[in-house]
C-alpha cells in the first residue's frame, strides 16, 4: 500500500508561502493553511513556543487555493518530506481538513472540523483544538467556572459546533444555542443530546422568554461585517460574562452590545487563539509552554 506521501506525488502543487521563515533542512516544518492567512498570527505564537520550549522548529504561513486545500496540505508534505511534522488549518478549510484526515480524534469528530494535522509515519491524522483552547481561556485565564451555571451560545456554524461538547463537559446547569436560523440551533442542539445536559435550541427572539445569562458566548460571524446581533437586553445581567470568539483592534460589536447591555465582563477570542495554539503545540511537541509565556504572548498581541 502506497502511504500517503506516495500516493499524492502526483498533486499539482498550488499553494503560496507567505511568511518568510526559512527553514534549516534539519528542523521540523509546521504551517498554517488559510485563505486569507496573510493577517495569522499564528507564525509568532508558534515561533515564540518553539522559542520558549527549546524546540526545533519553524512554522509559516501558507495561503491555499479556495477549492485546493487537500492539494496544499499534500504539497508541503512533499516538499518537507519526513520534517513535515503537522500543521494548523483555518477558515475557511476546517472542514476539508476533516475530510482529507485519514483518522480522527473524538474532539475533532465532535466538533467536525479539524484545525489541527499530525503527519505521522506517512498517515494525516486529524484533531481539534478549539474547545480545549476556550476551556483553558475561560476557566485558568479569566477564572470562570460555568458549573452549575446558565449559559447562552450564539450562532449553529462551525464555530459554534466546536465548542459544545467544550461547554458540556464544564456541566452548565443549562445551555441555550441560539441562532439566526432557529432550524440550524435546534438541529445543532439535537446533534449533541444523550450526552447528559440535552442542549436546547431556538431563534433569537424566542431569548426574550429566556432569563439572563452567566455567560453568553458569540459564535456567529456577524462581528466580522460589523453587525449587532438582535438580540433581547434580558440575556445579560451584571454578572454576565460576555465572551466573542472573534477578537480585532477595536471591541467587537457584540461586546460592545453586551457592555450597553449590563454586561460587567468581557472578553475577545484572542487568549483562546493562544490557548489553541499552546493545545496544538502539545500535540505535536509534548511540551506545554508555561502559562507565563502564553499570559505574555495575549498581552503582546492585544497591544500590537
Ligand atoms: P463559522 O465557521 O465561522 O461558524 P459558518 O459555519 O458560516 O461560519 O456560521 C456562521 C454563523 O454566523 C451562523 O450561525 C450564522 O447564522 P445562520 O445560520 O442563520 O446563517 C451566523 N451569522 C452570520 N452572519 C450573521 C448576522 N449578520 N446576524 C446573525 N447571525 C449571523
Amino acid at each position: 500500500m502506497p502511504n500517503a506521501r506516495q500516493r499524492n506525488a502526483g498533486d499539482k502543487a498550488s499553494s503560496v508561502v507567505l511568511s518568510s521563515v526559512l527553514c534549516p533542512p534539519s528542523s521540523d516544518h509546521y504551517a498554517v493553511f488559510g485563505n486569507p492567512v496573510a493577517h495569522s498570527k499564528s507564525p509568532r505564537i508558534h515561533a515564540e513556543f518553539a522559542r520558549a520550549c527549546g524546540e526545533n522548529l519553524c512554522y509559516e504561513a501558507r495561503l491555499a487555493p479556495l477549492d485546493g486545500f487537500a492539494a496544499a496540505a499534500r504539497q508541503f508534505i512533499l516538499e518537507g518530506g519526513e520534517y513535515a511534522k503537522g500543521a494548523n488549518v483555518t477558515v475557511p478549510f476546517k472542514e476539508d481538513a476533516f475530510r482529507l484526515a485519514e483518522e480522527c480524534t473524538p474532539r475533532a469528530r465532535a466538533a467536525g472540523a479539524v484545525n489541527t494535522l499530525i503527519f505521522q509515519e506517512g498517515r494525516i491524522l486529524g484533531d481539534n483544538t478549539d474547545g480545549a483552547g476556550f476551556t483553558r481561556d475561560l476557566t485558568e485565564n479569566l477564572d470562570f467556572s460555568a458549573a452549575g451555571k446558565r449559559v447562552l451560545l450564539l450562532g449553529a456554524g462551525g464555530a459554534a459546533r466546536g465548542v459544545v461538547e467544550s461547554l458540556l463537559a464544564l456541566s452548565p446547569v443549562a445551555l441555550v444555542i441560539a441562532n439566526r436560523s432557529a432550524e440550524k440551533a435546534k438541529s445543532l442542539a439535537a446533534a449533541f443530546a444523550g450526552r447528559g445536559l440535552a442542549p436546547c435550541g431556538m431563534g433569537f427572539a424566542a431569548l426574550a422568554e429566556e432569563p439572563a445569562f452567566d455567560l453568553v458566548i458569540n459564535a456567529t460571524s456577524a462581528s466580522l461585517a460589523g453587525d449587532a446581533l438582535p438580540l433581547p437586553a434580558g440575556i445579560f445581567s451584571a454578572r454576565s460574562l460576555a465572551y466573542d470568539l472573534m477578537y480585532g483592534r477595536e471591541e467587537t460589536p457584540f461586546l460592545v452590545q453586551a457592555r450597553k447591555g449590563g454586561a460587567k465582563r468581557l472578553s475577545d477570542g484572542l487568549g483562546m487563539l493562544v490557548e489553541q495554539a499552546a493545545e496544538s503545540f502539545f500535540v505535536w511537541r509534548g511540551k506545554r509552554p508555561q502559562a507565563a509565556v502564553r499570559a505574555a504572548l495575549i498581552r503582546q498581541l492585544r497591544a500590537a
